[in-house]
């Protein structure tokens, strides 16, 4: 019974899917298409992820969706309309450019919608319904699974994976509009061993990257961080400086253990000795969170290196602060 209403909803995703892949290749979706060849998307990009448009009547996919005759009730579970008793159905999504979101074996189980140029909200998601599970999928992972890549490349948003997909970075996948869990990263351990974030640069950026990698971690997984310095996501970076270039900053990726201590040198002065004391105490703390004696060592040689702090020193910091904990 629930496994039936469950491929209901799969071919009601489907089927708007075709619509709303159809209506961007209509008249009726010159704008949309505009919209997406502005962003540089080829006709072979906006083919591969099924892109689409979501007409600007308010009840225009729930009007088709009767006609091919979905009940109300099914509708309603799907996430794609509401029905309200006096006003009828009306579509979450119009006048939107849209981006079907498919699960690892390829089925449509969701959308996101954009609004194309200025406007609240930037983007809408399909609710969480019985097939979409926002913490079990993955932006761009039925891709991602097969690419020769072996590493994953983890960034923000629909547009990112797009862009990097098409610049040949078929191994790029987001999370949908919600931070990283450890689904996900259970998920993603299924196909590789080793996550590069590609955050965008800003502030929520980063505290995003801060919150991946422990999660990563604890995962299993080989976590580092890609800098895009001084563009703002992997779409306007390669939109800027193309693939070669990022290829680069992914040979050059950091450590995510040095992102970390770096991240954490914000909050200190090291030009001020009590500061600079008190920053080295919090790193030896970090470090002591590495269970292996000779991984320990080989951070605090890297941390001393790039810190300007003697090796011995540092050392005996490490020491003392994991005897003091007991
Ligand atoms: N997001 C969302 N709802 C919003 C804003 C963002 O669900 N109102 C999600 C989307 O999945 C989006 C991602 O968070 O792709 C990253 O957000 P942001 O960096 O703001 O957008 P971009 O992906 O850079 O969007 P674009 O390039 O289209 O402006
Ligand atoms: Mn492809
Ligand atoms: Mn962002
Ligand atoms: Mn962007
Ligand atoms: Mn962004």
């Amino acid at each position: 019974e629930a496994a039936d209403r469950r491929s209901k909803l799969l071919e009601i995703n489907k089927v708007a899917a075709k619509y709303f892949y159809m209506l961007l290749r209509s008249p009726q979706g010159v704008h949309a298409l505009r919209y997406f060849e502005e962003r540089q998307l080829s006709k072979e990009t906006m083919q591969h992820f099924g892109l689409g448009y979501s007409n600007k009547f308010s009840d225009d996919l729930y009007q088709y969706l009767k006609k091919q005759g979905y009940e109300d009730d099914l509708l309603k579970d799907s996430g794609l309309v509401s029905i309200d008793e006096r006003r009828g159905g009306h579509d979450k999504f119009w006048n939107r450019a849209m981006f079907p979101i498919m699960d690892a074996n390829n089925r449509v189980i969701g959308f996101g919608g954009r609004v194309m140029g200025e406007g609240e909200p930037k983007y809408l998601n399909s609710p969480e319904t019985m097939i979409f599970d926002k913490s079990r999928n993955l932006y761009g992972l039925n891709f991602a699974r097969v690419s020769r890549r072996s590493h994953i490349l983890l960034c923000e948003g629909y547009m990112d994976v797009i862009a990097l997909h098409q610049a040949g970075f078929d191994n790029a996948v987001a999370s949908l509009g919600t931070s990283f869990t450890n689904g996900h990263a259970n998920l993603l351990k299924r196909y590789t061993k080793e996550v590069y974030l590609t955050f965008d640069s800003d502030g929520a950026g980063v505290k995003a990257a801060l919150r991946a990698i422990p999660i990563l971690k604890e995962a299993g997984l080989t976590a580092k961080v890609i800098n895009m310095r001084p563009y703002k996501d992997p779409d306007e970076f390669i939109k800027a400086l193309g693939a070669e270039e990022y290829q680069k900053r992914i040979d050059e990726a950091e450590n995510s253990f040095m992102f970390e201590v770096r991240m954490l040198e914000r909050d200190y002065d090291l030009s001020d000795p009590e500061s600079k004391t008190k920053f080295f105490y919090a790193v030896a703390q970090k470090i002591l969170n590495f269970e292996e004696e000779l991984e320990r060592e080989n951070y605090i040689e890297a941390v001393a290196a790039k810190y300007q702090i003697g090796f011995e020193q540092l050392r005996s910091v490490v020491r003392s602060e994991g005897t003091r904990g007991g």
